[in-house]
This record gives structure tokens, C-alpha cells and sequence, in this order.
């Protein structure tokens, strides 16, 4: 069902700092910083041959990615995101198997303004999941 990893997503306590590690560091392609109110988040991309690394950083309150960082303050592995070409059928196939949509269960238009939804880490083997149709 799922398809290619379409990135790994990364929350970090300094953007520039991060920035600045992935491409003077690693020598990677990295974008300018973009503010996603909706998701409470700025994000970077690391741009790589085979897929996509996401900086995330708290935007305005109560960011998910604050508590994130309350609880890991040097910042660390945020989650996954795999591409499927029918999201709703990968949700309810899923919900069927008794996996856990976060949220009220509904895609929302991710940071690529692509329909994504969020599975429950507890479902994932501690990973929290992103699912984004392509
Ligand atoms: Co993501």
C-alpha cells in the first residue's frame, strides 16, 4: 500500500543552526525557511537525491512541535511520511486493522498542499506516521 518515503522529518531547537549544519556541514540543498501557521510549524527542506529531509521549528502557540521540543530539547527524529496514491482507502483499510488516526480522522493539506493524515505512534512501533497522497 504505501509507496516511496517521501521524508523524514526532523524537529530541532535552532533552524539556522540546523540550516546551516545540513548545508555547510553536508553539503546538501537546503530551501529558506517557511511558515506554516496552520500546522504551527516553519519548515526547511533538505533536499536529497532520494527523498526529503523537513526541519521543523515552533511557529506562533501552542505548536506541537514546542511540546516536542519540551520533551527532547536538543531535538530529534519527529516522524515519517510515506506516499499513497488513495489516502482514504489507506485510511479505512487501516481503521479497519484498528490503527489510530489522530485528529478528527479527516486529511488536511500538509506542507506540500497535499492531503496528509497522522497515525498514532503507539500503532507504528513509537513512530509517528504521515500518510500523503501524491
Ligand atoms: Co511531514
Amino acid at each position: 500500500m504505501i509507496g516511496r518515503l517521501n521524508h523524514v522529518a526532523i524537529a530541532v531547537p535552532d533552524l539556522d543552526a540546523a540550516s546551516k549544519m545540513y548545508r555547510d556541514g553536508l553539503g546538501a540543498s537546503v530551501t529558506d525557511p517557511e511558515d506554516l501557521p496552520d500546522h504551527g510549524v516553519t519548515v526547511v527542506f533538505v533536499e536529497l537525491d532520494n527523498s526529503k529531509i523537513e526541519l521543523l521549528y515552533p511557529f506562533g502557540a501552542n505548536s506541537p512541535i514546542q511540546t516536542f521540543l519540551d520533551r527532547n530539547p536538543a531535538g530529534g527524529m519527529h516522524h515519517v511520511c510515506y506516499e499513497v496514491l488513495d489516502i482514504f482507502a489507506a485510511r479505512d483499510r487501516l481503521v479497519a486493522q484498528g490503527a489510530r488516526v489522530l485528529g478528527d480522522g479527516e486529511p488536511k493539506t500538509g506542507a506540500h498542499n497535499k492531503p496528509v493524515l497522522f497515525l498514532h505512534p503507539k500503532d507504528f512501533a513509537g513512530t509517528l506516521v504521515e500518510l500523503e497522497q501524491v
